[in-house]
C-alpha cells in the first residue's frame, strides 16, 4: 500500500485510517512467508490438497477484487477479466473455475504478474477506503473484514503447502534458516515450529457437569460457523492440563500403536494400511533413539518436549485410545477455554471428538461468501485452539478449523479428555 489517507481526528474516517493499516499490515504479512521462497518453490504443487505459494497470492487478491472491489466500487475494472477462472477456489456462484488438483500448471501468469496484480488490488482497495460514501463503506465493511481473515487462513496454509512441498525434496530444503537476519521478520521465525512444552507433567482438570455457552460472544469479528452462541449440556469430565508431547508420542509408536488394529477407528486402519503410516507425518528413522523430523528449518532430532503434531484425526484418536483417554467434543474445550483454564490460542491445532456440524440456528452469511463454510458442514472434524503457523491475533476460544479425518500436513496435534 502506498499512500496513506489524512489523518483525521475522529468518527468514520478515524475508523477508516484503522482499516487501512489493518489492511497494509496483512497483505504485507503475506508476502513476507512468500518471501523465503524462490519462484520455482512457489509455482509447485505436491500434492491436491494443497496449493502453490503464487496461487494462494493471487487467490486472496481474487477474493478481495470479486467479493469487496467489484461488488462495491462502481466501474472497478478486473486487472486481468481471466483471473476469476483461474482463482477462483471453489465458489459455485461465482463460476466455473481451474481444477484444484491443478493449480501447480499455471506457470503463467508469472510470479512478477501475480505481484502485480496484487500492487493493482492493493491500491484499488486504498482508494475505495478513502472515498467510498458513507452507505457503501457500510457494506464494504465486514466483506473487507472478511477478506483480511481469509487472507490469514490463507497465510496458515501457505506455512503448511511449503512445508509439504519442501518435505518432498530429497535435498530436505529449509524454508527458512534459523540465523537471525534472514528474509523473515524476527517474530515470524520463531513460529515456525512449536515451542517446547517445557517439561510440564501432564496434570487432569476436572470439568463439571452442566450447561456451557458455546458460540461467539462479543462485538469482535467471528465466522458465521461460530454463530448462533448457544446452551450444551456438558456431561463431568477431565481434560489435560496441555497437548500430547512427542515423547508421549513416540512411546505409543515404540508400543506398536501403528501395528495394533484394535486401538483404531476402522477407516484410520485402512489409512495406515493404505498409507505406510508407521509414524506423524515428517517423522523418519523411527528406530533410531531420537527420530528425525522435518521441519520448516530443516530436519531436527526429535525434541520429547514439543507437542506432536502433523497427526490425521484418526492417529490422534488411536493415541487416546492407547493412554486410556477419549479425545474432548470440541463443547468441552471450549468451555474450559471461556473458563480460562486452557490456552485459548495454542502451539498446535487440537483434534476434537465433535463433528464439523451447524450450530442449532445456522444461518450462513449472505451473497457469495454464504458458500465460505456451510457447505463443507460434513464429513470433516473440528479442531481448536491455533497453531504455530496461525498469525498472531487470528483465531480466538470459539474458532473452529475443520479437516478431513485423513488430514495430516497441519499443525495438528491433540489433548487428552476422560469421563469421570
Ligand atoms: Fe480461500
Amino acid at each position: 500500500m502506498s499512500a496513506r489517507p489524512d489523518p483525521k481526528p475522529a468518527g468514520a474516517h478515524a475508523c477508516r485510517a484503522d482499516v487501512f493499516e489493518r489492511c497494509a499490515a496483512v497483505r504485507a504479512a503475506s508476502l513476507e512467508r512468500a518471501a523465503p521462497l524462490s519462484a520455482e518453490d512457489q509455482c509447485v504443487q505436491s500434492m491436491p490438497d494443497a496449493s502453490p505459494t503464487k496461487w494462494h497470492l493471487a487467490h486472496t487478491s481474487w477474493f478481495f477484487e470479486t467479493v469487496v472491489l467489484q461488488a462495491q466500487q462502481p466501474g472497478y475494472r478486473p486487472f486481468d477479466a481471466r483471473y476469476g477462472f483461474l482463482f477462483n477456489s471453489y465458489y459455485e456462484s461465482l463460476g466455473p473455475r481451474h481444477p484444484r488438483p491443478q493449480r501447480g500448471l499455471l506457470t503463467r501468469p508469472s510470479q512478477d504478474e501475480v505481484l502485480a496484480y496484487r500492487a493493482h488490488v492493493d491500491a484499488a482497495l486504498d482508494a475505495f477506503i478513502e472515498s467510498a460514501d458513507a452507505h457503501r463503506w457500510e457494506a464494504a465493511l465486514p466483506l473487507i473484514e472478511l477478506g483480511l481473515q481469509h487472507e490469514q487462513q490463507h497465510q496458515e496454509l501457505m506455512l503448511t503447502d511449503a512445508k509439504h512441498l519442501l518435505s518432498c525434496n530429497p535435498l530436505q530444503p529449509a524454508y527458512a534458516a534459523d540465523a537471525p537476519g534472514g528474509a523473515l521478520a524476527r517474530e515470524t521465525a520463531e513460529r515456525l515450529h512449536p515451542a517446547a512444552l517445557a517439561g510440564e507433567s501432564l496434570r487432569w482438570l476436572q470439568r463439571p457437569a452442566g450447561l456451557a455457552a458455546i458460540g461467539h460472544a462479543g462485538a469482535g469479528f467471528a465466522f458465521d460457523n461460530e454463530l448462533p452462541r448457544h446452551r450444551v449440556l456438558l456431561r463431568e469430565h477431565q481434560l489435560a492440563s496441555r497437548p500430547v508431547a512427542c515423547g508421549e508420542y513416540l512411546a505409543f509408536v515404540r508400543d506398536g500403536g501403528y501395528r495394533r488394529p484394535q486401538l483404531w477407528l476402522s477407516d484410520g486402519w485402512a489409512a495406515v494400511q493404505s498409507g505406510g503410516w508407521r509414524a506423524p507425518l515428517y517423522w523418519s528413522e523411527v528406530e533410531a533413539e531420537r527420530p528425525l523430523v522435518y521441519t520448516l528449518h530443516g530436519p531436527r532430532r526429535l525434541d520429547a518436549d514439543q507437542p506432536v503434531c502433523h497427526l490425521s484425526f484418526y492417529e490422534a484418536a488411536a493415541y487416546a485410545e492407547w493412554a486410556g483417554a477419549r479425545l474432548p467434543t470440541e463443547h468441552e474445550w471450549e468451555a474450559a477455554a471461556d473458563d480460562g483454564v486452557l490456552d485459548a490460542r495454542g502451539e498446535v491445532w487440537e483434534w476434537t471428538r465433535s463433528s464439523y456440524d451447524p450450530y442449532p440456528g445456522f444461518r450462513p452469511m449472505a451473497g457469495a461468501v454464504a458458500e465460505y463454510n456451510g457447505k463443507f458442514m460434513v464429513g470433516q472434524l473440528v479442531l481448536r485452539g491455533g497453531s504455530c503457523a496461525t498469525p498472531a491475533g487470528h483465531a480466538r476460544a470459539s474458532y473452529r478449523n475443520f479437516f478431513p479425518p485423513g488430514a495430516r500436513w497441519q499443525f495438528a496435534g491433540l489433548r487428552l479428555a476422560r469421563d469421570v
